[in-house]
């Protein structure tokens, strides 16, 4: 090795052990609004798993907090409300991690009546960047 890979090295490893205090984070949020209950099933492409689960309250969300590691990691969720007819999303890729271990990452998903919002950032608000599915009942 030479001089500028070792410095690599130890940069990448400094960097890395700095970084991983912060963990990185998907957030499913339900904005539906008027009470509507937003089910979500979530599972990474490992064993994790959220089974079926229902976040009732304006406002209310599943937060997964979580380390990267070697290998691909993936999330899924499917996403189901009903007013006057089914609304779903099946099998959005909420996170697909990098080559590089990241962190502090955030894939925040909203739902709300109108469609799906997103942010990757902290600082800035979702966005729509999706419409729901429907069928009627
Ligand atoms: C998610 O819920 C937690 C408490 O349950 C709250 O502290 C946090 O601010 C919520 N996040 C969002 C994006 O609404
Ligand atoms: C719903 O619609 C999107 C496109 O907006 C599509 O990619 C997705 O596969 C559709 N199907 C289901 C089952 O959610």
């Amino acid at each position: 090795m030479n001089h500028s890979k070792i410095f690599m090295l130890v940069f990448l490893l400094f960097f890395g052990l700095y970084e991983a205090k912060n963990p990185n984070r998907i957030i499913v949020h339900n904005q539906l609004g008027s009470g509507i209950p937003l089910q979500y099933h979530c599972h990474d492409n490992g064993d994790k798993d959220t089974g079926v689960r229902t976040l009732s309250e304006f406002n209310s969300n599943w937060t997964h907090t979580f380390f990267d590691s070697i290998g691909v990691i993936v999330w899924n969720c499917d996403l189901h409300f009903q007013t006057d007819k089914e609304y779903y999303f099946d099998n959005l890729e909420v996170y697909r991690n990098g080559i590089i271990i990241r962190s502090g990452q955030l894939r925040q998903w909203t739902a709300r009546l109108d469609g799906i919002y997103f942010t990757r950032d902290y600082k800035k608000p979702v966005e729509h960047v999706l419409n729901w599915n429907s069928t009627n009942i």
